[in-house]
């Protein structure tokens, strides 16, 4: 790799591989490290450039992973820290990128800085490792604030007979996951540390965790609660309205990483992070990706967006618009592991439109999902930028709707149960990878059943079914793939044109040395659109496109014109 540009991650494609649901190597149910390193080479295929893997570290798995025991280690579950070395240097020797996450946010309360704070009393130094509050003589029941557990319920939960003497602790998340205070220099200290342990081993960079949450108000003032109809205004919308999010603060945390990752950058390649943060309006994201920051950012303003012309026009427009503004790529996102995979989501009743599952959705027609998926992947992988795919979207898979409530495993399921708002949780994006449809139809005897049941439909997406059919979904990626990098798609510039149609239209002007521009069309409408004359279709996410884009599918058009009607 030594020839290749050190800013590699400003036109990456970066594949997200959540670790349990990817490739099972000892027959446990769970996939494991070996299992990715033995995929490395299908993901070297399929034409990305580097690989996202979720937490695989010690765990009581409390929330799959992002509840860290021990942040300089791997789960006995995944693997050792040998196959995490192995799969680094396997990685790297196929031209692969390895970008491990980071989760500052909170630990779990195994991590023994929880068992430390339990183990000593109110005041202590252990316990300011944490956000601990004491308890109201008087009020027994009523926590320091209103706060509300993103997983539901309170985001306070009593320590309960800790010998140390009880108080109230915050957890943003799960109960067993207590948030850290970051205004302690020695979790300050101790996090620079990890960071520089898995730089040592190796990585490429890091998906901070929970970005814009780590720094809370002062005085951890309640969240102000406003009636249901100011409940959607601007003000209220944005991010900087609730007093744990998206604090300033949080930007020195980053500096400081941004330092500790330039230092490890060398003249091949540097080193970088990526912010989840979720936050709106969407001008707040540049802000996690200025030049001393973040490298980049997930785009969750894109990621939320309907199937629906002109909402997709004002947010690829505006996602320039604020990256360009302090230098960072853009970065495009369909899919993760919190969200309903978008053969689902872009397809739902307008009524039931969300983009995590709360109460049961009627499951749309697979067929206008599939195709309005692989229209809105070949719309993504035609801009400019930097793309993430999630595991298993190369494959068409649905959100997996009927997972009985005995197997469900994610927190929010169980944290919202028996409330006035009850919520499925994620488990539907996190079924296992479909490697062969033999498998999936006949699990071999000798072999634990997959953690969370692949229902029959994963048979016929399963890889061993779609390698090799030009027709297939993971085919239509990998062309998608090798066609960007080959017309150099992601270093281009991008121009959304203003049609009058409901079509998403971007002028893309490859290399200053290209030859013509690139255009990428997506039909939204209820029409055929015509390609015209002085155009041809050098890709399409249905097959057999020439003349006549049908509704739901993009194609990308060769040739002089732009105008689009
Ligand atoms: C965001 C992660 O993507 C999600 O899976 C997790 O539950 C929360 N952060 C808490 O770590
Ligand atoms: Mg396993």
């Amino acid at each position: 790799m030594s020839h290749a540009p050190t800013d590699w991650w400003r036109r990456a494609v970066i594949y997200q591989v959540y670790p349990r649901s990817f490739a099972d190597s000892d027959g446990d149910g769970l996939g494991d490290l070996p299992g990715i390193t033995a995929h490395l080479p299908y993901l070297r295929d399929l034409g990305v450039d580097a690989v996202w893997i979720s937490p695989f570290y010690p765990s009581p798995q409390k929330d799959a992973g992002y509840d860290v025991a021990d942040y300089c280690d791997v789960d006995p579950l995944f693997g050792s820290l040998d196959d995490a070395d192995t799969l680094i240097a396997t990685a790297h020797d196929l031209g692969l990128r390895v970008i491990v996450d980071l989760v500052p946010n909170h630990t779990s309360d195994r991590h023994e800085w929880f068992q430390a704070a339990l183990a000593s009393a109110p005041g202590s130094l252990e316990r300011d490792r944490y956000m601990f509050r004491d308890i109201d003589e008087n009020d027994l029941d009523t926590p320091p604030n209103n706060w509300e557990s993103n997983f539901g319920g309170a985001a306070w939960s009593k320590t309960e007979g800790a010998t140390g003497g009880d108080q109230w602790y915050l957890h943003l998340f799960d109960s067993s996951q207590p948030d850290l205070n970051w205004g302690n220099q020695e979790v300050r200290d101790t996090f620079d540390g990890v960071l520089r342990f898995w730089l040592d081993r190796g990585v490429d960079g890091f998906r901070v965790d929970v970005a814009h949450g780590m720094i809370k108000e002062p005085g951890l003032p309640d969240v102000e609660i406003r009636d249901a109809e100011a409940g959607t205004d601007d003000a209220a919308m944005a991010s900087t309205s609730t007093p744990y999010w998206d604090r300033d603060g949080v930007h020195d945390i980053y500096r400081r990483w941004r330092k500790i990752l330039d230092s490890y950058s060398t003249d091949t390649a540097e080193r970088i992070m990526v912010a989840e943060a979720w936050v709106q309006p969407i001008d707040r994201i540049a802000r996690y990706v200025r030049p001393d920051e973040h490298h980049q950012a997930f785009n969750f303003s894109f990621l939320d967006t309907r199937w629906d012309a002109a909402a997709l026009r004002e947010v690829i427009g505006e996602s320039y618009r604020v990256n360009d503004a302090v230098g960072a790529p853009t970065t495009w996102v369909l899919s993760n592991h919190d969200v309903i995979r978008h053969a689902t989501r872009l397809a739902l009743a307008p009524e039931e439109a969300v983009t995590q599952l709360a109460g049961p959705v009627t499951e749309p027609d697979r067929t206008v999902g599939l195709d309005r998926a692989r229209a809105a992947t070949t719309l993504m992988l035609g801009l400019p930028g930097s793309a993430y795919l999630y595991q298993g979207e190369e494959l068409g898979l649905p959100e997996v709707l009927d997972i009985p409530d005995d197997r469900r495993q994610d927190p929010t399921f169980f944290r919202t149960r028996g409330t006035d708002t009850p919520e499925l949780g994620r488990d539907g994006c996190r079924v296992p990878v479909p490697w062969s449809a033999d498998e999936v139809r006949n699990p071999a005897a000798d072999k634990a059943a997959p953690w969370l049941p692949q229902p029959e439909i994963f048979a016929d997406l399963a890889v061993d079914r779609q390698t090799g059919d030009a027709a297939s979904t993971l085919e239509l990626y990998r062309s998608l793939l090798h066609l960007r990098k080959e017309l150099g798609i992601a270093d281009g510039t991008a121009r959304v044109l203003e049609t009058r149609t409901d079509t998403v239209a971007v002028e893309v002007t490859p290399t200053e040395e290209a030859d013509g521009s690139v255009l990428i069309v997506a039909n939204l409408g209820t029409d055929d659109w015509l390609v015209p004359a002085d155009r041809q279709v050098i890709a399409a996410s249905r097959p057999g496109v020439t003349t006549s884009v049908p509704v739901d599918c993009t194609v990308w058009l060769a040739g002089p014109g732009s105008h689009v009607e």
